[in-house]
C-alpha cells in the first residue's frame, strides 16, 4: 500500500501548487521525440487544474551541469503541454527570475506555468536549500509526480520539502504501489527479463531477482558480458569487462538457487550476429549450444562452420531465434513478467518496413507478453529504450504498467528508498 498523502488525501482549492514532474524527455530539433513522459502526468495535472489551482510546474532537462544552454530549454514542452491540455501554458525562460512571483500574482486559478529547466543552476543537483527555499516560496503546496526523478536527492526532490507540505501525484502514487505490490507480493511463477546496455545499473536488481523470481532470463548487450564471462569469444560485441567477475558471481548465485528450488536462469544459447549495426549488412545465427546434437543428428546436413562460433569480427546484436523463443515459451507459464532492458539494437528499423533486422529477440517476447500466444501474465515494463521500443509499436495499452521510471523503477525493485518519496508526507492512519 501507498503510505503517503497524495492529491486526493489535502485541500487544494484555490492553492498554488508546485508541481514537480519529469519532463526530461527526447529532443531533437525542438522536436519532441517520445511525450510518454508527458502524456501519462496529464492526469495528475488535470486533477490538480480541477481544484481551481494556480499550477506552476517545475522539471529538469537532459544534464546541462548548471549551464544554460538551448538544447536543454523545456520551451517544447510548454508547446507540447499546451497542446494535450487545450488551454495556454505560460513559460519563463529562467527558474529563478524575479518575473516568476509578478506572474503567479497574476495568474487565474486553472491556469499553468512551466519554468524554465532546473539543472540550469547546479544548485538543483547539489540539493541546495536555498536554492529549493526560493522555488518553495512561489507555492502553498509541493507536490511530488516526476516519478523518473526521485531516486535522486535534489533540490526539487528532497530540500524543497523541507519548506512546504509536500505529497504525491497520481503517478507517482501508481508507479510505486504498482511497482512495490510486485515485488513484495507477485502472482507466481515470476519472470524476469533483463537486457539492454547499461550493465552496471542492473546488476543490483539482477542479484534481488535471483532471490525472489521464478524465472530469469538474460538478453542484450547484458548478455555478452555474462557469455564472455563463461569464455565464450563474443568477437566485437558490446560488455562490459569490469562486469566479468559480478557477472561469474551471478551466475554462481543462479546455480545455487537452482539447486534449492524450483528456479530457471537463462541465458541466450543462439545469437545474431553481424559484421555492422546496420539494416543492410547480413545477419547470421550462431548457435552456441546445439554443436554436439547437430553432430549426432548430422543435422543441419553439412553446417557451416562459423554456425557455431562468434568470429573475432562478429558483433552479437540480438538474442537468436532458439533463445528468443525459449524465453516467449517460459513467459506463457508465468503469472507476472518483468521486463527491462531490450533484447537486441532494436534502434535499427527493417528496410523492408517490418520487424528490424535486431529486434526478432525484443519483438517475440513483447509478443508473448501481451497474450498472443495464449496466456497475458501481469506486465510490467521499465526502462527508456525498452519504453520507448513499446510507445512506438503502439502498444502501450497492452501491459500492465509502462513505467515512465528508469533508474527509479530499478532502484525501487531493488528494494532501495527513493529520497523524493521519502519525503513526502506520510498517510495520517
Ligand atoms: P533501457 O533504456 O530500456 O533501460 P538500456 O539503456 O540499458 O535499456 O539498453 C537499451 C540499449 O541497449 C539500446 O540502445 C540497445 O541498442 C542496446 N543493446 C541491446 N542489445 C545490445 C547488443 N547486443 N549490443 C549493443 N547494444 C545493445
Ligand atoms: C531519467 O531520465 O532517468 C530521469 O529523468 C533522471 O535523469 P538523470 O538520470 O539525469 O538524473
Ligand atoms: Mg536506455
Amino acid at each position: 500500500m501507498f503510505t503517503k498523502q497524495t492529491i486526493k488525501d489535502i485541500d487544494l482549492e484555490g492553492k498554488t501548487v508546485l508541481l514537480r514532474a519529469d519532463y526530461n524527455v527526447p529532443i531533437s530539433n525542438g522536436i519532441i521525440l517520445d511525450d510518454f513522459r508527458i502524456s501519462q502526468s496529464l492526469p495528475t495535472v488535470k486533477f490538480l487544474l480541477s481544484k481551481n489551482v494556480k499550477l506552476i510546474i517545475c522539471s529538469h532537462l537532459g544534464r546541462p551541469d548548471g549551464v544554460k544552454n538551448d538544447i536543454d530549454s523545456l520551451f517544447p514542452v510548454a508547446k507540447k503541454l499546451q497542446y494535450f491540455l487545450k488551454q495556454p501554458v505560460q513559460f519563463v525562460p529562467d527558474c529563478l527570475s524575479d518575473e516568476v512571483p509578478k506572474i503567479i500574482t497574476k495568474m487565474v486559478p486553472g491556469s499553468v506555468l512551466l519554468l524554465e529547466n532546473l539543472r540550469f543552476y547546479a544548485e538543483e543537483e547539489q540539493n541546495n536549500e536555498e536554492f529549493a527555499r526560493h522555488l518553495a516560496s512561489y507555492a502553498d503546496i509541493f507536490v511530488q509526480d516526476g516519478f523518473g526523478v526521485v531516486h535522486r536527492a535534489h533540490a526539487s526532490t528532497s530540500a524543497v520539502t523541507h519548506f512546504l507540505p509536500s505529497v504525491a501525484g497520481l503517478l507517482l502514487e501508481k508507479e510505486v504501489d504498482t511497482i512495490s505490490n510486485v515485488m513484495e507480493n507477485p502472482q507466481r511463477p515470476l519472470m524476469a527479463i533483463i537486457g539492454g546496455a547499461k550493465i552496471a545499473d542492473k546488476i543490483d536488481i539482477l542479484h534481488r531477482f535471483i532471490e525472489i523470481a521464478d524465472v530469469v532470463a538474460i538478453g542484450g548487450a547484458m548478455a555478452n558480458t555474462f557469455l564472455a564471462s563463461q569464455g565464450v569469444k563474443i568477437g566485437k560485441s558490446l560488455y562490459d569487462e569490469k562486469e566479468l567477475p559480478i557477472a561469474r558471481d551471478v551466475i554462481r548465485k543462479a546455480g545455487s538457487q537452482v539447486k534449492k528450488r524450483d528456479f530457471k536462469f537463462i541465458l541466450p544459447f543462439d545469437v545474431v550476429v553481424s559484421k555492422e549495426i546496420s539494416n543492410t549488412q547480413p545477419t547470421r545465427i550462431v548457435d552456441l549450444k546445439t554443436h554436439s546434437y547437430a553432430e549426432i543428428n548430422n543435422y543441419p546436413k553439412r553446417p557451416p562452420l562459423n554456425s557455431f562460433h562468434i568470429l573475432n569480427d562478429d558483433i552479437v546484436l540480438d538474442v537468436g531465434p532458439f533463445s528468443g523463443s525459449f524465453i516467449a515459451g517460459n513467459i506463457q507459464f508465468c503469472k507476472t513478467v518483468i521486463w527491462n532492458g531490450t533484447m537486441g539494437v532494436t534502434e535499427v528499423d527493417s528496410l523492408l518496413g517490418s520487424v528490424g533486422p535486431y529486434s526478432h529477440g525484443t519483438d517475440l517476447i513483447v509478443k508473448a507478453m501481451v497474450g498472443e500466444f495464449g496466456n497475458t501474465p501481469f506486465s510490467v515494463v521499465g526502462g527508456g529504450d525498452t519504453v520507448s521500443y513499446v510507445t512506438s509499436h503502439k502498444l502501450l495499452d497492452c501491459f500492465d504498467l509502462v513505467s515512465t521510471g528508469g533508474g527509479a523503477s530499478l532502484e525501487l525493485m531493488a528494494g532501495r528508498r527513493l529520497p523524493g518519496v521519502e519525503a513526502l508526507l506520510n498517510k495520517n492512519v
